[in-house]
């Protein structure tokens, strides 16, 4: 099957907004992060087994500053795109329990996180990877 394609506006939103305001985004919008540290999107991950995935995180900052996000357990880097309406990845591997794990992305600096707009979660290697 696909890869799991899992959007911000879905997730569990805390101290953000869905917007969509800057082009570019999948589905209905994006999560804009309330500038403060410790606003944070929360998707709940399902696996039918304990696995390691990737998770790729789609984002844009429009600014020149690093929106370093805490992203289950990991500092994960989030620098400029350049404009709000031009969209980039940051990649990084977490483990998966059998059953749901629930993926917090946490702003970590005052700014607040970047605009998200989505968690995918493919297994490492190329081997596509569903949900289902
Ligand atoms: C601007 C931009 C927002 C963004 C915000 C920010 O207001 O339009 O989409 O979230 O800056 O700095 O976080």
């Amino acid at each position: 099957g696909a890869a799991a394609l899992l959007e911000a506006e879905n997730a569990a939103i805390s101290q953000g907004v869905v917007e969509s305001n800057h082009p570019g985004y999948t589905g209905t919008g994006f999560v804009n992060y309330d500038n403060l540290i410790g606003s944070y999107v929360e998707w709940a991950v399902e696996s039918s087994e304990a696995r390691t995935v990737s998770l790729t995180l789609r984002y844009a900052n429009g600014t020149a500053a690093n929106r370093q996000m805490n992203v289950a357990g990991t500092v994960v880097d989030f620098p400029g795109t350049g404009a709000w309406t031009n969209w980039r990845t940051a990649r990084l591997t977490v483990s998966l329990a059998a059953g749901t794990t629930p993926i917090r992305a946490t702003a970590t600096t005052a700014n607040g996180g970047p605009n998200v707009d989505s968690l995918s979660v493919d297994e490492p290697g190329g081997v596509d990877w569903s949900t289902a």
